[in-house]
């Protein structure tokens, strides 16, 4: 029999082993390269703003029952979000990033940027979903989509009527893909000062049952 898999909302226990998995499935990108501690306190920011929307997926049986596999945060209001993440935990934001900016001199404006980001939603209503990753070892087994529907459950609870994301435009064709199976629509391409062009997708969340963030299906998945 596969793995069975259980979701639940962040917990200070799965901060480290989620900057482990960020950096197994996000090898090149730009968070990664500042380092695990700067991803820990990423994920630990999410922990004790009220406007974060987080889910973790979990082995549900097995010796390793509880360990994390996969996560997707974001936050219901993204204007200010890392703003208000630096004045939360600014030191130690300082400190991770410090170490990242060294390993990585040219990090350095796009982590300035990254941090002072007020947002770009569309409109107030509008949710960020910031990150998803699975572990590649769980890789292809639904959890992905389960996240992001829960995801999108709980922001949609937490009153949010739309949600956005961005995604690289190029050379991304399968996390394209794997987005608009799973109801999101591509709306409009933008470019970063690095020349990197990327994808906005909308969902339209009025159709999740506002006050409702269970799932419809079962909490366990066996696919
Ligand atoms: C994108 C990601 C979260 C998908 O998670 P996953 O658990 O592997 O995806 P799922 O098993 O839930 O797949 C859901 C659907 O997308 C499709 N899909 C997933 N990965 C795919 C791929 N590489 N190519 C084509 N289709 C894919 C699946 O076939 C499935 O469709 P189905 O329901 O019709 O069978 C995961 O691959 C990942 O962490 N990637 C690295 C990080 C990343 O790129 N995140 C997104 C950045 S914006």
């Amino acid at each position: 029999m596969g793995a069975t898999y259980e979701y639940t909302g962040l917990r200070p226990t799965d901060i480290a082993e989620l900057a482990r998995i960020h950096e197994r499935g996000f090898p090149a990108f730009f968070l990664t390269s500042l380092g695990l501690p700067f991803l820990r306190e990423f994920y630990r920011g999410h922990l004790d703003d009220p406007s974060a929307v987080a889910v973790v997926a979990r082995l549900a049986s097995g010796p390793q029952r509880g360990r994390p596999v996969g996560v997707v945060v974001g936050t219901t209001r993204p204007a200010g979000f890392y703003s208000r993440l630096l004045r939360r935990h600014g030191v130690a934001f300082a400190l991770a990033g410090a170490r990242g900016a060294l390993r990585h001199p040219t990090a350095v404006p796009r982590l300035v940027r990254a941090l002072t980001y007020r947002g770009d939603a569309p409109a107030p209503s509008f949710a960020l979903l910031s990150s998803i990753v699975v572990d590649p070892a769980h890789g292809g087994s639904g959890i992905g989509a389960e996240l992001q529907e829960r995801w999108c459950h709980r922001a949609a609870a937490m009153g949010a009527r739309r949600a956005y994301l961005q995604t690289d435009a190029d050379e991304n064709i399968a996390v394209r893909a794997f987005y608009r199976r799973c109801g999101w629509v591509e709306t409009q391409v933008s470019t970063t000062p690095e020349g990197r062009r990327l994808m906005r997708n909308e969902r339209d969340l009025t159709a999740l049952a506002p006050g409702d963030d269970t799932h419809p299906t079962d909490p366990r998945s066996t696919r």
